[in-house]
This record gives C-alpha cells, structure tokens and sequence, in this order.
C-alpha cells in the first residue's frame, strides 16, 4: 500500500519519553513477567471504570476469548452477536465450537440493533422452531443449541445501545459480553463503556486509544468470573495451585510486565489521550460536513462521550468506494474500509453458508464506510490535507 509515500500514517501511537522510560525502567529488575507492574495496571483499571475486578491480558481477543470460557459457552450453544465488527468478536465463538447468530445492525451508529436481539432471544428460547429458524446460520448443524451470550460490540468508540440489551439479558437469562476493544473512555448515559454487561474487555494494539503494543483488560464485578479468568489467563492454575498444577484447561494470555508498564504510563494521562483523539475527531467533523457526498459519523444521544478509535465516513452510494479509495491512497492519503462483514468473511461464510443479502444493513454500511487516517497526534494542518484531497478526489469519481 505504498506506506512509504504515504503523507500522512493511517494510526499512530501517542508516545512520550516518559512512556519509553517506563518500559526500560522495567527492563532494568527482575520482574519481566507476573510482578507488580501487571498489579498496578489492573488497579488503574479499577478506579477508571469503577470495575471490582480487572484482569490483564495479552491481547483483546485473549480477553474476550477467557469471557467466553467464563460465561460456560460450549460446543453447539448459542451467542447473538453483530457481524459488523473486527473478526475477534466472532472468533472467540467459534473457538469455543460455539455458533454465533448474527443478528443486522442500527443503520445509525452502527451498532447491533437491540430490537432484532429482542426478537432473536424470544424466538430462539421459546421453544418455537420455525421463529427460530429465522436467526439460524443457512448451514447449520442441525441440532438445536442453547442460547447462552449475547456479545455486542462499541463500534469505533460508541456504546451500543446497552438499556435495552440489558433488559433483553436479564429476561432471558443470558451473560451479557460487552466488546469495548475499541471504546476505552466513552460512556454510556454517563456509565463507563466496558461496565454495561457483566464483562468488559478493552484492547491496547498501537492504534488504540492507549497502547501497551500487545495487550487487553477485562473489566467485572462478578468474583466467581474473575476468579475463574485468572487462572485461564495463567495455564489454568487456581489459587493455591504450584507452578506446575492445574486446575482447568488454561493458557498463557498472561500481559508481560513491560507492556503493563507502558499501559500504567498511558493510563496516567488517559485524559489527555481522549480530549487529543476528540479534538481531531472535531476537526474533521467540521471539514468533512461541508463535502457533498459524504456522511461523518452519527453519535447518538445516549453516547455522553465519544471515544474515537477511529474516524470513519460513509460516502453516498452513487460514489465508487473502492475507486475512491484507491485515488487517495494513489494521492497519499490511506485509508481503509472498515468493516468487510463478518459474515462474508471466507471461513465464516463457507462454515455457515452466508452470502450477499443476508445482512443488508451490514452489507450497505459496510461498502460505503472508509476509515481515514486518525490518531490523536495529528496535526490540523495534516486532517485539513486529507479533506481537500477527499474534496479534490470526489467529484471525479
Ligand atoms: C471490536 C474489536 N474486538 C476485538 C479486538 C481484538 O483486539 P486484539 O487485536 O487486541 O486482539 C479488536 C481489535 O482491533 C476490535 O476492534
């Protein structure tokens, strides 16, 4: 993708030389791995989101991966998820030999839409296998499982639309997995995005709104789950458990004490790394309204902070995207389209049997989103030379 000759990066990390000093401070004692660092970062989590218990981890998908072993989802159960969303959020399903039921989107924001979960639930619960059939995957397996988990996810920083998924939860019995990989700092009607379901998990690669390089949290208030994850993220040792004894089936999603350390240095000034990302969100919120043709990002009323992962436009249908897309990278500029759905991905779709139609909403947003560069060290001299060249692009297409 001609990185190189790129006038502006896609993402970029917000690092200072306190948070290079963190990490090589670490380097410096004994502790590379299980010490007081990962302690401390897990802490920080606690007080920033109000969570009882935080758990480090290796990555988002670790984390969401130990959310899923912790809610008892097993071969052939069920989980309501969204197909819009990084691939992460349906393969921890399917690790698990679970089956993801996807359900469409708000065309809005972007998110599930929590009334077809409603209606999902009901059908696939109460026992009526003809409504039910309506949410299966074309090619399933032909057995009937049972519907455990609904995992929606905060896409590009926005809760989803949590009251009523909520509702839909505690009706039906249902652990509630809230993907906030991308939402760190937003807040939905003012509580803490990663504390709306009974798990959180946020994620820490560098284009994230803190980076640890590698890594992810989960958040709970449930001490049984809490439990439970530890010991997974450990090769499955439970409290009291020697180095070698195991308890359950575990893994190493253990976070390294460096990554902790670079995470406790971005968490200590998180404010300023969200009030950053919101300024160019700004920017181009301001620039980008005036082009005809395209549509910035809709923030629902019950988003009482933003947190952008991300800074995604949809163009007008009439506009080429992939066309456009490739003049401005042509000119420079990088950008990408965010999502491909998830249902459409090969595996998923030769596992299930998927295609083009299954998922309009999905699908339209889906062809008509790119997401232009971003991160909160831009400079408004560098969003104003992506919006004229965004300008100068479009009408040609
Ligand atoms: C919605 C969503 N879920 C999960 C993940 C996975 O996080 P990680 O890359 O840390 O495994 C990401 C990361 O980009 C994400 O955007």
């Amino acid at each position: 993708m001609g990185q190189n000759k790129n006038l502006v990066p896609m993402s970029s990390p917000d690092l200072e030389a306190s948070d290079i000093e963190a990490v090589l401070s670490t380097l410096k004692t004994n502790y590379l791995s299980i010490g007081p660092k990962i302690i401390a970062f897990e802490d920080m989590f606690c007080t920033f989101t109000g969570a009882k218990h935080a758990i480090g981890v290796n990555s988002g998908t670790a984390g969401l991966h130990l959310c899923i072993r912790a809610a008892g989802i097993e071969q052939g159960d069920y989980v309501i998820t969204t197909p819009f969303s990084f691939v992460s959020s349906t393969n921890v399903i399917l690790f698990e030999k679970a089956i993801p039921i996807f359900v469409d989107i708000d065309k809005q924001t972007g998110n599930i839409d929590a009334e077809q979960v409603a209606q999902a639930a009901r059908d696939i619960q109460l026992g009526n296998p003809e409504k039910a059939q309506r949410w299966m995957p074309r090619q399933g397996d032909g057995k009937t499982g049972h519907l455990k988990s609904i995992l929606p996810v905060d896409v590009f920083g926005q809760p989803a639309d949590f009251n009523k998924l909520r509702e839909v939860a505690a009706s039906h019995e249902l652990t509630l997995i809230e993907d906030s990989c991308e939402a760190l700092g937003a807040m939905y009607e003012d509580q803490p995005a990663g504390m709306l379901g009974d798990f959180g998990v946020f994620a820490f690669y560098p284009n994230k709104q803190i980076t640890t390089g590698e890594g992810g949290m989960i958040v709970t208030n449930n001490d049984q789950f809490a439990e439970r994850m530890r010991a997974l993220r450990n090769q499955g040792r439970a409290p009291g458990d020697t180095w070698l004894q195991h308890t359950y089936l575990g893994y190493n999603y253990r976070l390294d004490e460096m990554s902790a350390a670079l995470g406790i240095s971005q968490m200590e000034r998180v404010e300023q790394l969200l009030q950053k990302r919101q300024q160019v969100a700004d920017w181009y919120n301001t620039k980008l309204s005036a082009i005809k043709g395209i549509e910035t990002p809709y923030i629902t009323p019950a988003t009482t902070r933003m947190s952008w992962f991300v800074y995604v436009i949809r163009l007008d249908p009439a506009l080429d995207r992939d066309r456009t897309a490739e003049m401005l990278i042509s000119a420079g500029i990088p950008v990408r389209p965010y999502f491909l759905p998830i249902h459409l991905q090969p595996y998923i779709a030769k596992q299930f049997g998927y295609h083009e139609g299954d998922y309009p909403v999905t699908e339209d947003i889906g062809r008509r989103s790119l997401a232009v560069p971003f991160s909160g060290i831009m400079t408004e001299a560098q969003v104003d030379r992506v919006c004229e060249t965004i300008q100068n692009t479009l009408p040609r297409v």
